[in-house]
């Protein structure tokens, strides 16, 4: 088992002027699984391509525990990689797909049988050692594939999208295997995905890939709660996060007909730079709503001449998922109009057409700065 790091790592695309990967800078430690985040072209599979030895380094360096790897042939790297298009030989057993690698590094053959079949036990393949390829599923074929990594036994797992060729139902069991499965043999793995649900639930830490430039690398929860910027806000967490533009005021931003508190520190970094707004990062279930259709919410009750609290949100179109629902409606925040989502408990489903009221929880908002979109907030 080792640790692997990313340092600097850089690759630039013969005939390219911009790097596809730029300067990355990640520590992965012994037996963790780290996912590789980010939107089609970001550099995730770049990167992983360069940990395997398939993609030169153009500038700085990557290291498997100790040792320097920046520049070795990928048979000497001690890895393992499963990719997208796991190719199992269609006129191979399952067996014989799981020990080729084995078999051509010269491994005898009672070994490579004892080392197929534990690993076909734990990726449950025991009575399908003996088909064919095109007699088994498709999450059984990725199981296979898993399986021609582990036989190997390798220090680091790389694997790039194994389960885009699952269809939605047999991806979701699978990656629950896949990270048991790591978690058990405690193999340092290097997982990429640009799907952002796959990474939160899989990783131990996730990074995120934008352009070539690593956004932020940090723990799902962290990243849930403090994303650092705000592309990183409004990538991880689905429905979206809410992000709004809003002026500074004294003490805190203008929403709607409320004033939400913000700390001084971070508005006078806000007004440093010159912006006279921050964009504000609301998430759909920390929305509290003060008022559905004229009937006040106990919880905030008020005069009943001023202009209600908050923020107005015409509700176009109401998801209900029995527990909860979304509300997906329109604000008018400053002169434009605003698309917002809203999480409501089930039994305070509003109508299609109503209006609600919302004020975001000051405790659980995040302000942005609106010109480099970097964290203000703690
Ligand atoms: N062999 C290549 N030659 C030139 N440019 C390349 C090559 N491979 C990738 N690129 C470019 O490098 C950038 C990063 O590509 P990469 O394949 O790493 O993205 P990715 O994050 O894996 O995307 P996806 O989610 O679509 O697989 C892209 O702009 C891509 O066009
Ligand atoms: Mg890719």
């Amino acid at each position: 088992m080792a640790t692997v790091t990313f340092d600097n790592a850089t690759r630039v695309y013969p005939g390219s002027g911009k790097a596809a990967v730029d300067k990355l800078n990640i520590e992965i430690a012994d037996g963790e699984f780290l996912v590789l985040v980010g939107p089609s072209g970001c550099g995730k599979s770049t990167s992983l391509r360069m940990l395997a030895g398939l993609e030169d380094v153009n500038a700085g360096s990557i290291r498997i525990g100790e040792r320097d790897v920046t520049h070795l042939p990928p048979k000497d790297r001690d890895i393992a990689m499963v990719f997208q298009n796991y190719a199992l030989y269609p006129h191979m057993t399952v067996a014989d797909n799981m020990g080729f690698a084995l078999k051509i590094a010269g491994v005898n053959k009672s070994e490579i049988r004892k080392k197929v079949e534990d690993a076909a036990k734990i990726l449950d393949l025991t009575d399908y050692l003996g088909r064919k390829p095109k007699a088994l599923s498709g999450g059984q074929r990725q199981r296979v594939a898993m399986g021609r990594a582990i036989v190997r036994e390798p220090q680091v797992f790389l694997m790039d999208e194994p389960l885009s060729n699952l269809d939605a139902k047999l991806r979701v069991s699978t990656r629950t295997q896949i990270a048991g499965l790591q978690r058990r043999l405690g193999i340092t793995t290097v997982y990429v995905t640009h799907d952002q649900v796959e990474a939160m639930t899989m990783g131990d830490r996730v990074a995120v890939l934008k352009d070539g430039l690593l956004q932020q690398v940090d723990s799902p929860r962290n990243m849930y709660d403090r994303p650092a910027n705000l592309f990183v806000a409004g990538f991880i967490g689905s429905p979206a996060m809410n992000l709004v533009e809003v002026p500074i005021t004294d003490g805190g931003v203008k929403f709607g007909n409320s004033v939400v508190p913000v700390s001084r520190e971070a508005l006078s970094t806000a007004a440093d730079s010159g912006d006279r707004t921050v964009t504000v990062g609301v998430r759909p279930e920390h929305f509290d709503v003060v008022e559905q259709d004229g009937a006040t919410a106990q919880s905030l009750s008020k005069e009943s001449d001023e202009a209600p609290a908050g923020l107005a949100v015409a509700v176009n179109v109401v998801e209900e998922l029995g527990a909860d629902g979304y509300v997906y409606g329109t604000a008018k925040v400053g002169d434009s109009e605003k698309d917002l989502v809203v999480r409501v408990p089930g039994r305070k489903i509003p109508e299609k057409g109503s209006t609600l009221h919302v004020v975001p929880r000051p405790d659980e908002i995040h302000v942005f700065s609106t010109s480099s979109g970097t964290r203000l907030t703690d």
